[in-house]
């Protein structure tokens, strides 16, 4: 843990622009998630840390602005969905890769490559690596300072991006586990960010 895998490098992220329709019409495809989840009743690892890691890389994304607003909260919503367990459970981010791939097409629609980078970043979020891919690197800080919720306390060296690194951001992160969020307004603030606005 602690090193860039080689694979992560590349930054050939697409960005979105402009407003995306997933941001405003994520009712079906979140409705779905939640009844194909296999970790039902889960606190750890259920809707309510998919919320807060959606708004935790909403965050990121404000200084993180080549990483991709779509797929970070896509990451959020599929990554822990296929856990069996809240324990050990290596291969529960590939198989939310799996999850997302199945969905995609008829639930919500991202470009190839988009899509390629969704499924990375739900494979490899449990796998202990740091990423250079802007948009990988939101989606699994984004993940990791939530890590509050089980008394650990998220460590800078184990962050792939100098935001999610700073000291301030870990104590928010902290702080946010206190909040109850509902998808609305996370879906809104990602809509504000795809349509440029803060
Ligand atoms: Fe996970
Ligand atoms: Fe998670």
């Amino acid at each position: 843990m602690g090193r860039a895998c080689p694979n992560e490098n590349e930054n050939e992220n697409e960005r979105t622009t402009g407003m995306s329709p997933l941001f405003t019409q994520w009712q079906p495809l979140v409705e779905e998630v939640h009844a194909r989840w296999t970790n039902q009743g889960s606190q750890l690892h259920g809707p309510d840390h998919w919320k807060r890691v959606a708004w935790t890389g909403a965050e990121l994304l404000e200084e993180s602005r080549d990483a991709d607003p779509e797929v970070v909260f896509l990451f959020a919503l599929f990554h822990d969905a296929m856990r069996l367990n809240d324990d050990y459970d290596p291969d529960h981010g590939r198989r939310a890769g799996v999850f997302a791939r199945r969905l995609h097409g008829t639930l919500y629609t991202l470009r190839e490559a988009q899509l390629d980078l969704l499924v990375r970043a739900c494979d490899g979020h449990a796998d202990g690596r740091l990423s250079r891919n802007p948009t990988v690197a939101v989606c699994w800080d984004a993940d990791r300072l939530n890590l509050w919720r089980v008394g650990v306390r998220p460590k800078a060296e184990f962050l792939s991006t100098p935001a999610g690194a700073r000291e301030s951001r870990i104590l928010a992160a902290r702080a946010l586990q206190e909040r109850a969020l509902v998808w609305e307004e996370v879906a809104a603030r990602f809509a504000r960010l795809a349509d440029g606005i803060k």
